[in-house]
């Protein structure tokens, strides 16, 4: 379902919600201040990861691709009162933005921003997490993968985005290395017995994996 074209998509996104005024207004600043303003996980995404946290409500959150906040913010309302999320942005530009948004909200104190590249990362963060939104690099989703899936909790969530990468993951030609990537992480996904996965035609593609 494409965002920008789909009346019906329009259609779900004005019945889904009620969106936090605060969260209104990172999506308005994204538009005034950032260059690529629809890398945002956008209304209807963000109820969806709000409802997925809320539903698994995770103690620990990881996020790999910060941007300005808006996808951390909707995967924060699932936390309980000593609940943090991790998100790692590499650009300091959208991090400072970022870090305003959090500033901004409800849960300031619950949401860790680490600075850097994700792979660097990684390895200083919680050894656990109950729920992971990948949403960073496409070229790194299987490593990620590798990573991180001896890190989620039995019954954790691992979320990942664009996993469709507008239509070109079944497309026929010569493949360029994002979507060779995002093929691997899908067939690494659908062939591992530690879980079970659902791909969502939403968006860009929403793939929604559960650890056994
Ligand atoms: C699609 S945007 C994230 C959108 C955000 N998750 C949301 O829904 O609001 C991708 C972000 O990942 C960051 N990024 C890409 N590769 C990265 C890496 N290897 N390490 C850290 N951040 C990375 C980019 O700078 C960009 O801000």
């Amino acid at each position: 379902m494409r965002d920008d074209i789909d009346p019906l998509y329009e259609y779900a996104q004005a019945l889904s919600g009620p969106i936090p005024a605060y969260l209104l207004e990172v999506e308005r600043q994204t538009f005034l201040k950032t260059m690529a303003p629809q890398m945002l996980s956008g209304a209807l995404q963000g109820r969806i990861l709000s409802l997925l946290s809320k539903l698994r409500s995770p103690k620990t959150i990881l996020e790999v691709g910060t941007f300005t906040g808006y996808a951390a913010l909707c995967m924060a309302e699932g936390l309980g009162p000593e609940g943090k999320l991790h998100t790692i942005e590499g650009n300091q530009e959208t991090a400072f933005l970022a870090r305003q948004n959090f500033k901004n909200s409800p849960f300031a104190h619950q949401i860790e921003l680490h600075v850097g590249q994700a792979l660097e990362l990684l390895p200083t963060l919680p050894p656990t997490f109950d729920l992971v939104f990948l949403d960073g690099d496409k070229r790194g989703y299987p490593e990620y993968f590798h990573q991180l899936i001896n890190r989620l909790s039995a019954g954790g969530l691992l979320l990942a985005d664009n996993i469709l990468w507008d239509g070109k993951v079944s497309a026929s030609g010569k493949p360029n290395p994002d979507v060779q990537a995002l093929r691997a992480y899908n067939q690494l996904l659908a062939q591992d017995p530690r879980v079970e996965v659902v791909v969502l035609p939403l968006r860009d593609g929403l793939s929604v994996a559960r650890k056994l």
